[in-house]
């Protein structure tokens, strides 16, 4: 077996760093042939003396005059296209929207896609389906609800037929038990303590949420092809049993460990072989109890509205997605309470257009539409 090029995109962030400690303890396994950020100088100029890439993309035009002058040796491009170029395997750990090229283009090039950006999917999802067809192309998911899934059709040996449902599990985040009433004036940094995972801003408020599990729920639809109808999400708040797949026989397979997003990386990367590096093994004499729950529907709202976006389909969930967005923004510069985050998304999908997305273009429309009228909304 050969050594595997690798480029991420989001190098700098939760996803990109566990990405780079992975291939740090593969020995030899993987090469690091190109990174990519938004604006961290610093931190990609250090990533790359230490992995020495072939290309590092920098989107922010100011930091990537400041990066392509300290390292004189490697190219360095604005477009995050460049990466799926010189890699086999591109992880998309960028987050939110902007994720969108890297998504098309790994997959337009006939390469595995690491997908941890969900947000390219649920927005794109009419017009990332084709390229899925193309030879050499393949998504992987790291998003660890979605590898579990993987995980489990596959050890099926009968990934198409005979599953009655997913069953996606919540942690249920920093806010699981509370009333509607007692989270009107919840902080910032109590909407950021997650109990058991550390991710980056943006996916620890969706998290408390419940729009993270909603957003997961089109993206299982995406990946796998299961109605809305046999997609159900369950709240369980150790996260250890990451997902699982309900077969018509009524058997269920699940996929446990203890939650260290490092596996799902390791399990995207090796694919379809398994890594030789363990991460989150289950120490079986501590583990006490795995509890299960219905989520809270009537206290997080944003759970109902992603099911809605992802049933009416075509630009909904693109245009549920860029509304989530804005309004996590927005509560994370202090500008709305973080119970306004719903109101803003329900507002601006009332106004959806129901554009049928054809081609790229439909997307990023129906993006900056969405976006246009969720900023309306905070301004009222
Ligand atoms: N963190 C987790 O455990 C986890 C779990 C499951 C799924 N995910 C998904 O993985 C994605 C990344 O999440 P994260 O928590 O790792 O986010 P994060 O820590 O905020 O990191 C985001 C990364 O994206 C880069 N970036 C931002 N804007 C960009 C742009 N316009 N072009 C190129 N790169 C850009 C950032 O670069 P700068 O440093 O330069 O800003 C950073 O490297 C999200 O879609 C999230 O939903 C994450």
């Amino acid at each position: 077996m050969g050594i595997t090029r690798v480029a991420i995109a989001g190098s700098t962030g939760s996803i990109g760093t566990q990405t780079l400690d992975f291939v740090a303890q593969s020995e030899g396994q993987f090469e690091v042939v190109g990174l990519g950020v938004g604006s961290s100088v610093d931190e990609v100029i250090a990533q790359a003396k230490l992995w020495k890439p072939k290309v590092v993309a920098v989107a922010n035009e100011d930091a990537r005059k400041r990066v392509a002058e300290a390292l004189p040796e490697v190219q360095v491009v604005a477009e995050q296209t460049a990466l799926a170029e010189v890699a086999d395997v591109v992880v998309n750990a960028v987050v939110g929207f902007a994720g969108l090229s890297v998504t098309m283009s790994t997959l337009q090039q006939g390469k595995r896609l690491a997908l941890a950006n969900k947000e390219s999917l649920i927005a794109a999802g009419p017009v990332v389906q084709p390229l899925r067809k193309i030879p050499g192309a393949h998504i992987v998911p790291v998003d660890s609800e979605h590898c579990a899934i993987h995980q489990c059709l596959r050890s099926s040996g009968n990934e198409h037929r005979e599953v009655q449902r997913l069953l996606l599990t919540a942690s249920g985040g920093p806010f699981r038990g509370r009333t509607k009433e007692s989270l009107a004036h919840v902080t910032v940094e109590e909407a950021l303590k997650h109990p058991t995972w550390s991710m980056g801003p943006k996916i620890t408020v969706d998290s408390s949420t419940l729009m993270n599990k909603g957003l997961e729920v089109i993206e299982a639809h995406e990946l796998f092809g299961t109605g809305f109808d046999q997609i159900d999400v369950v709240v369980h708040p150790q996260s250890v049993v990451h997902s699982m797949v309900e077969f018509t026989d009524g058997a269920v397979i699940a996929q446990l460990s203890m939650p260290d997003m490092r596996l799902p990386i390791a399990y995207a990367l090796s694919y379809p072989q398994r890594a030789s590096v363990p991460f989150g093994a289950i120490d079986w004499s501590t583990l006490a109890r795995l509890d299960f729950e219905a989520p809270d529907t009537q206290t997080f709202v944003c759970l109902n509205l992603a099911y809605e976006a992802g049933r009416i389909g075509g630009t909904a969930p693109a245009w549920l997605s860029a509304a989530n967005e804005v309004a996590v923004e927005a509560f994370l510069s202090g500008k709305i309470t973080w119970s306004r985050i719903p109101e803003v998304i329900d507002a601006t999908l009332q106004q959806h257009d129901g554009l049928v997305p054809t081609i790229v273009e439909d997307i990023l429309h129906a993006d900056a539409l969405a976006r246009r009228f969720a900023l309306q909304v905070l301004a009222a």
